[in-house]
Parts: C-alpha cells; sequence; structure tokens
C-alpha cells in the first residue's frame, strides 16, 4: 500500500487489529502519537483509562504541532470517535496535509483471540461494542472526507511488507548520471575524484558531471571549500578509460570565450572515447564573476551571450573547416582539432521560457530543468513551442532533469539526513525539495519522469562525501 507522504494518517481498529504492529513496521517512532503511549506518559499505564483525558490533550496538541510543521502524524487510537477525527482532520487540512484512514480490517475472532492473550484484555462486551463500531466507520470516514485505504488481514507481515511508498519495480528508468558538486576530497584530490569515478561506473551510473562554478555556492556549501575546474578534473577522470560520459553541468557562458569552451569539450570527447557533453548555461552568481575579474552583465545580455557560446559551440564542431555565418555569430573559419569524436551533446540547463529554452530549442541536444514534474511538465511544453517556431522536431531536444536528492537507506536514515542538512529550511519544506525517501520511492519517481518524457536525471546528493554515497544510491542508477 503506497500512502502519500506527508500526511495525517489515521488508523482505524479494534483493540488488538494490529494498528501498532503495522505503523510500527512503517513509521519512525517519533511520527507515531498514540493514545494507550500517553496513557503511560501521564498516567499508569496504557490502560490507565483514568488517564485518557490528559492523554488525548496531548495527542491532540502533537497532532496540531506535526501538522502545522508539514510533518506526518500517525494517530494510533481505536479511531472511532468523530469529533476527535474531526479535530485532527481540520489541523492537517490547515496545512493542506492529506487525511488518510487506515481501517485494519482484522477478522472479529482474531481481535477477540489476541485480545484474550493480553495482560490486561478488554472486556469482552466491550470489544463486541468496538469491532461493531468498526464496521460502521469506513462509510462515516469517507462522508468525512477521509482518504480510506483497508489493511486487509492476510497483508503479508510488516517485517517483510514494503515500507511506505515502495513501488512495484517494473518501470524503465532514465539514464542517470552522478552530477558531483561538492569536493571533500581532502588531502588526496585525484584519488577522491577517481575513487568517485569508479565507485559510478561500479553502481551503474551513465556517467559522472561536474559542477562549473569559481567559488563553491552557498546551496552547496560553504566557500572557502574546494571546487575544481571541471574540465580539468574530468581529464583526470577520462584518464580511467571507463564507459562513464563525462561533462559539466552546467558551464557558465560567461566564464569562458565560447571558443574555448568548444575546445575543452571536445579535447575530453577523444580523451573519453566520445563519451562527453556539454552543459552550458548563462551563469548566475554575480560574485564569482567579480572575484575572478569576469563580466557579469544584466539577464538580456547574459542570454544573448547565452545563445552566442551555443551557436559557437556547435559552428566550431561541425564537420570541415569553411567560414561560418549563423545567427549571432560570424566566424572566419571553424578549424577546431581535435573534432569531437561523435555527436558531442549540447545540454542547455535553466528554465527561463522566453529565452534559455529557446536556445535550447534552437542548439541544443538538450535542456535541464528542474526535477519536479509539474515544472517537467511545463517547461516540456514551451521547449516544444520553441522547437515547433525555430523548425526542429521536438524529439531531437531531449529533456534532462537536475534531481538534488535525500536518498535513505530506511526511514530513519532519510530524516537523519533531511534533518543534518536541512540548515534553517523548514524540515517539511527540505525534505519535499528534495524529495527525501528511500532508494525505491525514487526510483518510482523516476518512472513518472520517465513518462513525463524526461531521457535522463542529474542526480545530486546534497551529502555526497565520498565514493560510499554513490554506493548507497546504487539503486537508482541503472543503465
Ligand atoms: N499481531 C500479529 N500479526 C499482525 C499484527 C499484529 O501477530 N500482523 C499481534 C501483535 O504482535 C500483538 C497483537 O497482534 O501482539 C495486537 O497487535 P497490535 O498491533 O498491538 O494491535 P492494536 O490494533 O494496536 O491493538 P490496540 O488497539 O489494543 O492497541
Ligand atoms: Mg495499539
Amino acid at each position: 500500500m503506497r500512502l502519500p507522504d506527508p500526511a495525517l494518517v489515521l488508523l482505524v481498529g479494534a483493540p488488538g487489529s494490529g494498528k501498532s504492529t503495522w505503523a510500527a513496521g512503517r513509521f519512525r517512532d517519533v511520527e507515531i502519537v498514540s493514545s494507550d503511549a500517553l496513557r503511560a506518559v501521564v498516567g499508569s499505564g496504557t490502560a490507565d483509562l483514568d488517564a485518557s483525558d490528559d492523554a488525548f490533550r496531548l495527542l491532540d496538541q502533537i497532532v496540531e504541532g506535526r501538522t502545522r510543521r508539514g510533518l506526518t502524524v500517525v494517530v494510533d487510537t481505536l479511531g472511532l470517535d468523530p469529533d476527535r477525527r474531526a479535530t485532527w482532520a481540520a489541523a492537517a487540512r490547515r496545512s493542506s496535509l492529506p487525511t488518510v484512514a487506515v481501517v485494519l480490517d482484522t477478522p472479529a475472532s482474531v481481535c477477540r483471540s489476541r485480545n484474550a492473550g493480553r495482560d490486561r484484555p478488554v472486556p469482552r462486551r466491550v470489544l463486541d461494542a468496538q469491532l461493531g463500531r468498526v464496521r460502521e466507520v469506513p462509510d462515516e470516514l469517507r462522508r468525512e472526507g477521509w482518504d480510506v485505504r483497508v489493511v486487509a488481514h492476510d497483508e503479508p507481515s510488516p517485517a517483510v511488507a514494503p515500507r511506505l511508498e515502495t513501488p512495484e519495480d517494473g518501470t524503465t528508468g532514465p539514464q542517470v548520471v552522478l552530477q558531483i558538486g561538492r569536493f571533500p576530497w581532502g588531502s588526496e584530490p585525484l584519488e577522491w575524484l577517481r575513487d568517485m569515478a569508479r565507485a559510478a561506473d561500479s553502481a551503474g551510473f551513465a556517467g559522472v558531471a561536474l559542477m562549473d562554478h569559481l567559488i563553491q555556492i552557498p546551496q552547496v556549501d560553504r566557500s572557502w571549500e574546494p571546487i575544481p575546474e571541471p574540465w580539468v578534473a574530468l581529464g583526470a577522470v577520462a584518464a580511467l578509460g571507463t564507459d562513464l560520459r563525462l561533462g559539466t553541468l552546467c558551464t557558465p557562458a560567461s566564464f569562458r570565450a565560447p571558443g574555448v569552451i568548444a575546445k575543452a569539450a571536445a579535447t575530453l570527447d577523444v580523451l573519453c572515447r566520445g563519451r562527453a557533453f556539454c552543459g552550458l548555461g548563462a551563469g548566475w552568481w554575480e560574485r564569482e564573476h567579480a572575484a575572478y575579474g569576469l563580466q557579469f552583465g544584466p539577464t538580456a545580455r547574459r542570454m544573448d551571450d547565452l545563445a552566442v557560446a551555443a551557436e559557437t559551440v556547435k559552428a566550431l564542431w561541425a564537420p570541415g573547416t569553411r567560414a561560418y555565418t549563423g545567427e549571432h555569430v560570424t566566424l572566419p573559419e571553424t578549424t577546431c582539432y581535435p573534432r569531437p569524436v561523435g555527436a558531442l551533446p549540447l545540454v542547455i540547463g535553466g528554465g527561463g521560457e522566453q529565452r534559455t529554452l529557446r536556445v535550447a530549442a534552437r542548439w541544443g541536444d538538450a535542456c535541464n530543468v528542474r526535477a519536479d514534474l509539474d515544472t517537467v511538465q511545463r517547461k516540456s511544453e514551451v521547449l516544444r513551442r520553441h522547437c515547433h517556431e525555430v523548425g526542429r522536431p521536438p524529439e531531437e531536444v531531449a529533456v534532462t532533469v537536475l534531481d538534488v536528492a535525500v536518498v535513505g537507506t530506511d526511514r530513519d536514515d532519510t530524516w537523519t539526513r533531511v534533518e543534518r542538512h536541512r540548515g534553517r529550511t523548514r524540515a517539511a519544506t527540505y525534505a519535499a525539495r528534495h524529495h527525501a525517501g528511500e532508494a525505491a520511492a525514487h526510483r518510482e519517481r523516476h518512472g513518472r519522469l520517465v513518462d513525463a518524457g524526461v531521457s535522463t536525471v542529474f542526480l545530486a546528493l546534497p551529502d555526497l562525501d565520498g565514493p560510499e554515497d554513490v554506493e548507497r544510491v546504487a539503486a537508482l542508477a541503472r543503465r
């Protein structure tokens, strides 16, 4: 069963139906709020009914606090009281969290025999009444607007059951390229780079892309952390002779003269036997330009420069040495040796709808946009329009995404990573932005991106430290 996440999850079922067991197999302890557990906190034990009022006051407060922060909360009570349900649902809806009711459809006989075996069984008559109520509740829940999911008694036991959001894995994945944006290489840069590339290769990644910045960007790390010149660094990776595709994501057109970008990429292409690609963007960070003595013009100017750079590299990579006269560019000759081995893909980075995607449609082999489905759908549509306008078949321009993802080994590990890396960003916001989850959920998400037309995912890990992190996400890299 796949549930939305984050969500308010309400458990519904008779005593002994298996609610707590079901939740424990799928959620972190802190995500589950149980009236029994809170009775034991404020009272003498889980069965201290005199402590119920206090326990539920606390429970309401926890539900309110977690939903207000956009965090998943699983309410483990009998779930039979409509007034309490209304309170929790209202809290969830205030934060636009989905409200899901999970009904444990366990046969009465099973509940009775489990109850009989307990230290403090629920009295027979009480249990019978509760079993009767449980039968009425699904219809009530639907009327109240809950998304009702019924758990059949014979569903596999939680220990072996798939965890939250685990897909049935029959999907075809995208090509996945590891994008490296942090370089915590200590005193062994070359070793680190090569170990990373070897790990990416053996994990099955299609390639490695290096970020191209002159100062480490604040979104990734502190400004004094190392950030290498990527074309030089990729040369070292090429020397390994792997089958990895190698390139940048993205090279700002503002850093180097367009012809020098063409030269660097063509050189890399021959060194890695035709596996290079070239990410090209407009550049956006004024500070690094100032520090390195580079011009940083207004947006319109940088967009013009992006178009010029795209057109120039394409002209220089084309066969022959003829003079070139094009849209923005005139070159007396196009003598660029070594030539790229094959078609060297030009990936235009950025989702700017007026200019950037037009440059992609005109000269790119791909665009690169953010990895959420809405963005992909919208930008693909705009790209298609530009393709029609410039007279290029849309299928010639691939849609690729930069997916900055938090990938945990389980739900606990995922949330530990979110908490460690979120900085001052709200946990729920950070988790949503990075699709925080286990590899299986990311694979499923990638499958949806493929369905939306994405060919390649550039996967970036905000917590990338070394080769062990590449191995951790190997399940996402399929060839
Ligand atoms: N159990 C089981 N197999 C399952 C689910 C539960 O054997 N698939 C057992 C549990 O180990 C436990 C008992 O059934 O001993 C009751 O399960 P529990 O999850 O505690 O049920 P709840 O619905 O949470 O019961 P209560 O309302 O009393 O908290
Ligand atoms: Mg329970």
